[in-house]
């Protein structure tokens, strides 16, 4: 989700990475009216969590908690030496007032990464200190009187703006830029490169000088010459002659896999790791740099176009590994066109970076799977804010138009539903937040209020401790469901036909459960809201079994070349 990407973004402030790219999220439809700071103060309140409790699991001193933590990131990207330079500017303070027991909320608050708006509520993650917050507040604020940081945090919009980081924020702007041609997220290039919207996302370019080879075309002149499709199938069998694509894919109706979804579908995760202070190590946050370019997101591990072996250890795998298990000449043809915060009523803004071309290329397996922005608010009253049938109804019809005019005919769509949100609160209210392990003194229920204080909520509707509120968001859910029910069953198109699978949460868990799982293992601990990798897969395989089963002619023919494809070109070169 956006915010949570920002989150991590501010938390650059204190250790992570101070550069901006325009690779940020969808956009932003609904600004928070106050509080604009919320992510900041996240930011810090988490940062200053992980500090005291690396003290406390180290019995060392919030100076050698600090070290340790930058000690602990990669060199890449200069995470390490800006952190160790942003220790040098605001180390002092933050020693002085977690010396003197403030929680991360007060020290939060003293610094003035957190403000209180007046005759708004108090935002806090950890329980109220048992002194008076007022009191203790008013002592920490002694602590750090006059202190020169307070003016960096008063001016803290954009990190790049600290005098102190001007220059580093510079080289590693002109690091990125020199060292990756910059792939605009809306491009539709296929790229030789795996983040910043490259192959983590759609298939692999095979040819980045000719723009006439990329993944899911028809071959040209049977590849005869090179690899057109990039498919990894090409050249003349020396034996008679014939080319091998002609030999292999002639006839196997080969087909590709484009996803249109949200943070969900582009798989939005931050590893618990990065957060939990008593297992942090220095292997913690090698993943860090690839996916801090991603967006935070893992295609590359995603259920409909992930390519990577599970990181979980499940044996299911994403669909388009099947689809490329059942006919090789499918491999590379994917498209992850996820973005976080995006919802029906802003697909129109990136649906164009669809890459397919109606003449030239193979139909296409489009997943539709817009699951939980159109009713996730995060404003104080959610209710407005959500998307009504009608909206709903108008804009997936517009999106069903262009895919209409873009997609080859004898292309498949599939609408996906959205889920009923309600296991969140269900499952997770009562247990701990990663944050809340070490010492159980948070709670998801404090977690969700924190963020919807600050107005920063991923979903305010499925967050909160109001079950009114949560019913409401379901009923809302199930009504757009039902509207795009009613399109797949009512509505016809000339390039491909049409099918409503619904996101069937509770399927899931019941297989997970039989697995001896849990249900609250199904999602992102460090979010609370987003289904994670294990849930992703499982779903990937519920809509497999269920399209194999009622539509199989969706996932086309098995190709019994694959033994030879596999014989003659190995692995065919990757993704
Ligand atoms: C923690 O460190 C202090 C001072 O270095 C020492 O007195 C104390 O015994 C240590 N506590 C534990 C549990 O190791
Ligand atoms: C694709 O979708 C998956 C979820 O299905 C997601 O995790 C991933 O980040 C998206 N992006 C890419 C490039 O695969
Ligand atoms: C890439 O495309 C260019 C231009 O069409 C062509 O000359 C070259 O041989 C191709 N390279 C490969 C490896 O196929
Ligand atoms: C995935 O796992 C299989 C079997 O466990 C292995 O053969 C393959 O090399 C792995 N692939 C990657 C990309 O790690
Ligand atoms: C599209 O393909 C279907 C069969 O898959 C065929 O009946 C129809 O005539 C085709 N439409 C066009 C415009 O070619
Ligand atoms: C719960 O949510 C409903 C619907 O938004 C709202 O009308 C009601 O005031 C809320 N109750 C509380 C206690 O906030």
């Amino acid at each position: 989700m956006k915010s949570l990407w920002k989150v991590l973004r501010v938390a650059s402030l204190f250790v992570l990475l101070p550069f901006h790219t325009s690779a940020s999220p969808a956009h932003d439809d609904r600004p928070g009216t106050r509080h604009a700071n919320g992510h900041v103060c996240v930011g810090c309140v988490v940062v200053l969590s992980v500090i005291e409790q690396l003290a406390q699991v180290h019995n060392a001193t919030a100076q050698a908690a600090m070290e340790r933590l930058c000690s602990y990131l990669p060199v890449k990207l200069f995470l390490k030496s800006t952190c160790y330079l942003v220790v040098r500017t605001f180390g002092p303070d933050i020693i002085k007032l977690l010396n003197a027991d403030m929680s991360a909320d007060v020290v939060c608050h003293a610094l003035e990464f957190c403000e209180q708006v007046p005759g708004q509520p108090l935002c806090h993650l950890y329980p109220l200190p048992k002194v008076a917050w007022k009191f203790t507040l008013e002592k920490a604020r002694e602590i750090v009187k006059g202190s020169p940081t307070l003016k960096y945090s008063r001016s803290s919009a954009d990190i790049c703006c600290l005098p102190f980081l001007a220059k580093i924020c510079q080289e590693i702007k002109s690091a990125i830029q020199n060292s990756v041609p910059f792939k605009d997220v809306d491009s539709d290039k296929y790229s030789v490169f795996p983040t910043l919207r490259g192959y983590h996302w759609r298939g692999r370019d095979c040819n980045d000088s000719d723009e006439m080879a990329y993944p899911g075309r028809r071959p040209d002149n049977w590849d005869a010459h090179q690899d057109s499709n990039c498919n990894g199938i090409w050249g003349v069998d020396p034996k008679d002659g014939i080319p091998y694509e002609k030999k292999f894919c002639e006839g196997s109706q080969p087909r590709g896999i484009i996803l249109l979804g949200d943070s969900a579908g582009a798989h939005f995760h931050i590893p618990p790791e990065w957060i939990t202070a008593s297992q942090m190590s220095l292997k913690s946050f090698f993943n860090l740099p690839t996916a801090l370019t991603n967006e935070l997101n893992w295609p590359q591990l995603s259920g409909a176009t992930g390519f990577l072996n599970s990181t979980s250890r499940m044996k299911e795998n994403s669909i388009y590994l099947r689809l490329r298990k059942r006919n090789r000449c499918n491999h590379r043809d994917y498209q992850n066109l996820s973005k976080n915060g995006a919802s029906s009523q802003n697909l129109e803004r990136f649906i164009e970076s669809l890459s397919r071309k109606e003449l030239l290329d193979h139909p296409a397996i489009v997943i539709y799977a817009m699951i939980g922005n159109d009713v996730c608010s995060r404003k104080i009253d959610p209710v407005p804010e959500m998307t009504t049938p009608e909206q709903f109804y108008s804009k997936v019809m517009e999106s069903l138009k262009f895919l209409n005019s873009h997609l080859p005919n004898g292309s498949h769509v599939i609408l996906y539903g959205l889920p009923d949100g309600a296991f969140l609160w269900d499952h997770l209210h009562d247990r701990y937040h990663p944050l809340g392990q070490l010492n159980e003194d948070v709670t998801y229920d404090q977690f969700y209020s924190f963020l919807s204080c600050l107005q920063i909520t991923p979903c305010h509707g499925w967050m909160s401790s109001n079950q009114t509120l949560r019913t409401l968001t379901s009923e809302r859910a199930e009504q757009l469901s039902n509207t795009l029910k009613k399109i797949a069953t009512s509505k016809k198109f000339t390039n491909f036909d049409l099918f409503y699978v619904a996101f069937d949460f509770q399927e899931i868990t019941k297989k997970w459960q039989k697995r001896g799982g849990q249900p609250w293992q199904l999602i992102e601990p460090v979010d609370g809201f987003h289904p994670n990798e294990i849930a992703l897969l499982l779903l990937a395989d519920g809509f497999w079994n269920k399209v194999q089963h009622q539509w199989p002619h969706i996932l086309g023919k098995e190709n019994p070349f694959n033994p030879q494809i596999e014989q003659v070109f190995g692995d065919q070169g990757g993704h």
